[in-house]
């Protein structure tokens, strides 16, 4: 059977008649059903100009009266306590207004962990500064704050400490020995269905193997940094934040204030990828400025991002498939252990897309944690699928050599109908047309599936594959503002973030779609935590969430507008569901010539301007559907034959991902994402020195990632099928890129020289 005949069975079952409506019970969203206006157009960032002329005013560019500037010395044992600690020097040097340690920081309570609560944010719950103890090889163990950043800098040089170590333990192996299960958002990460073992054992065709992925690093172009004062008891801070109002709870648990007297705000932010949370730095900065009376501006030095901002963990899975010779599938296996800190919760889910990626006969998925001393560990783009689908997607390549079956065609023979582990029916699930359109687009009929057999020159040639998967999710907490005035312009207020992704952009032309306004005359308010709602920009989740906001908003505005457009109108009799927003009027949906205007309608009702709030209704949409952000990727690497470098020459990201509200930047979403794929495939790893806990390159010119000459043209293609379940019909696009392309791109090294490397990142020492 071809490629084209696996899948032509496969696509003419999927294809059902979908309701046009994205819950049970809802209102039928335009938005799904027509395609019209800005949606579906690329618009650039409307911040551009303010980003590229330099008038955007990040986290630490907040000029504050009498602000002064602070400097952290870092721990250099991994446990045990601070024998010694002189700070006089530092106290006396030039431009000095404090030095805090644990001996005259104030008390605080603990950072409130992530997940601990809907809105905590700490990365972990560890006591910041309250005593002699260390926790971990790089925690803070002074802040010095002085009038200059260079004055800072000095004086905390001349601080001197003593330690006392204490057995720790920061060796995988020895923290293996005890490990324990993962548990993540509450749900232990174990999952079996039938007898796996048996079956595997029982299975003609199989692959058992074991693959290692290494601690990877956060490095956002824009350092974590704040600028932060005290107004009597409300405290101000000025964050680079994916989480404005979890922020602002927490640190109000921390400080022993109201939710209301701290005021987050993070209009822009030089990226996030799950780093950007509550950390220490914030919460040091919040004491310090409380004990010196001043401003504070924070900003971590990269060294200082590694030393005290968690990254990815490391990672070690097995992953075993016994099959037919059919390729059906009999058993899937995906265990083994994350190393994760002993103060935070955040067990690497590798075996996520092994939940819903194949059909097979049984499951055996499960993840343990062995906890260790060191930073917490946390988020980072794709938690868990980034190399979960390294090690899965490895497997299914190394299982079609196996069967002599092509590697495309191994996947789609095991394309599950349902959710193959919950039952549950897919919502939208295209991946068989994104791989069928991928190979044709990438010439996959090319490859030769002798690995080593295409040569140029020096350069060993391979094509190779990989599926990209990232889960749907929309957390509860949507919660959104729209102000219509009688000049007939809307502003939508939400305490959502804007990163970089091009999200502002994006939700200012879905309302303005809407609203049937143009994109100039709709304003959307973010980055601040006095706006409504709760919402995180994690999870590949904001757009969804917010989109489920604003739609409720928005029907509570046009439920408003009718009703007090009253009998005179000649909307009169109509309610929400029956009219649309098209060129500054309400229409009858079905008879658009029966419409008013926004302006003659606020004239007409003597009213300057209409507040409504929506909240968004619970998130029931994924326990009626399995629903994912599903690519097929598509790499060719040329490894020398004389140096061992790897070289990746093409990429082609094929997407599934719902309705693609903006193809502009969710293109470069998917770019980036991919990129960041690179990094992880040929070049990112945190060293970690297991004799003492330290990390041993703290900055970019010891850890690398793709530059400009690493990174070929990527080609992007996507099918555009808007998901009838999801709000405005769109998936998440922020992380589905990084997922899939470690083990596309160790796949097309291994077609072109035969060698297999399991272990990322695929240096040049483990080709020759
Ligand atoms: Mo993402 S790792 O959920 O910011």
């Amino acid at each position: 059977m071809s490629i084209k005949e696996a899948a032509h069975a496969v696509m003419k079952k999927a294809v059902q008649v979908a309701p046009d409506k994205w819950m049970p019970g809802a209102t039928p969203d335009p938005l799904i059903r027509q395609k019209h206006g800005l949606i579906g157009t690329p618009v650039s960032r409307l911040d551009g100009p303010q980003k590229v002329s330099g008038t955007a005013r990040f986290a630490a560019e907040f000029p504050l009266e009498r602000m002064v500037y602070a400097a952290l010395n870092y721990s250099t044992i991994a446990k045990g306590r601070i024998r010694e600690l002189h700070t006089a020097e530092a106290a006396a040097a030039p431009g000095v207004v404090l030095v805090m340690t644990h001996l005259n920081a104030p008390r605080m309570t603990r950072v409130p962990l992530f997940g601990s609560n809907a809105k905590a944010a700490g990365g972990d719950d560890l006591p910041i500064m309250q005593d002699e103890r260390i926790h971990w090889n790089g925690e803070p163990i002074a802040v010095v704050l002085a009038e200059s950043q260079e004055q800072a800098d000095y004086a905390k040089s001349l601080i001197r400490v003593a330690y006392e170590a204490e057995p720790s333990v920061t060796t995988f192996e020895v923290a293996k020995a005890s490990s324990e299960q993962g548990v993540f958002q509450g749900e232990p990460l174990l999952l079996e269905i039938g007898d796996a073992e048996a079956a595997l054992a029982a299975a003609p065709h199989k692959v058992d193997v074991v693959y290692r992925t290494p601690r990877h690093n956060h490095n956002p172009i824009e350092l974590h940094g704040a600028t932060v004062a005290w107004d009597g008891d409300e405290l101000i801070v000025h964050d680079a934040s994916q989480c404005v109002t979890h922020t602002a709870w927490s640190l109000a648990q921390v400080f022993d204030i109201e939710e209301e007297q701290v005021h987050v705000t993070s209009p822009y932010v030089g990226g996030g990828f799950g780093s950007k949370t509550l950390w220490q730095y914030q919460v040091l900065a919040a004491a310090a400025s409380r004990l010196a009376g001043r401003p504070v501006r924070i900003v971590l030095s990269r060294e200082g991002v590694y030393r005290i901002v968690g990254g990815r963990t490391l990672t070690e899975q097995r992953v075993a498939i016994g099959a037919q010779a059919d390729g059906r599938f009999d058993a899937l296996i995906q265990t083994g252990v994350v190393g994760m800190g002993r103060h935070n919760n955040m067990p690497e889910p590798f075996m996520l897309p092994a939940k819903s990626a194949y059909k097979s006969g049984t499951f055996r998925l499960q993840v343990e944690a062995a906890r260790m001393d060191m930073v917490g560990n946390t988020f980072m783009r794709a938690p868990g699928e980034a190399v979960g689908t390294f090690a899965l997607e490895s497997a299914l390549d190394e299982l079609a050599v196996n069967l002599g079956m092509d590697p495309i065609e191994l996947r789609i023979r095991n394309e599950p109908d349902k959710d193959p582990t919950s039952g549950v029916p897919f919502s939208s699930r295209h991946i068989v047309e994104a791989y069928v359109a991928g190979a044709e687009r990438f010439g996959w009929n090319q490859r030769n599936p002798k690995p080593g057999a295409r040569r140029e020159g020096e350069w060993l040639v391979g094509l190779g594959c990989a599926t990209a998967t990232y889960p749907y999710y929309r957390m509860p907490g949507g919660v959104a503002r729209i102000t219509l005035t009688n000049r007939g312009r809307a502003t939508v207020s939400i305490a959502a973030h804007e990163m970089g992704m091009g999200t502002a952009t994006t939700q200012t032309m879905v309302t303005a779609d809407r609203l049937g306004l143009a994109l100039q005359c709709v304003t959307v308010e973010y980055g601040d935590s006095h706006l409504p709602g709760v919402v995180l920009a994690g999870g590949s989740q904001q757009t969804a969430s917010i989109g489920a906001a604003v739609t409720a908003a928005h029907d509570a505005l046009i439920t408003e507008l009718l009703k007090l457009a009253g009998k005179e109108s000649v909307l009169s009799g109509l309610d929400s569901e029956d009219v649309i927003g098209r060129d500054g009027y309400l229409c009858d949906i079905h008879k658009p010539d029966r419409r008013e205007s926004y302006v003659s309608l606020m004239a007409r009702i003597g009213r300057e301007q209409i507040t409504v709030e929506g909240t968004a209704p619970p998130p029931l949409e994924f326990t009626h559907w399995s629903m994912h952000s599903h690519g097929a990727m598509f790499c060719e690497a040329r490894v020398s034959g004389v140096t061992g470098e790897t070289r990746v020459t093409r990429f082609l990201g094929s997407f599934d991902c719902g309705r693609i509200l903006n193809p502009k930047t969710a293109a470069s979403q998917f770019r980036g994402g991919i990129v960041m794929g690179l990094g992880l495939a040929l070049m990112e790893e945190t060293q970690f020195d297991e004799r003492k806990g330290r990390i041993m390159n703290p900055s970019l010119a010891e850890y690398h990632v793709p530059v400009q000459m690493d990174v070929p043209e990527i080609d992007l293609i996507w099918t555009d099928i808007p998901d009838p379940h999801a709000p405005m019909g769109a998936h998440g696009v922020g992380e589905i890129g990084i997922t899939g392309v470690g083990a596309a791109v160790a796949n097309a090294v291994y077609n072109a020289t035969g060698t297999r490397v399991r272990d990322l990142p695929i240096t040049l020492d483990k080709m020759l």
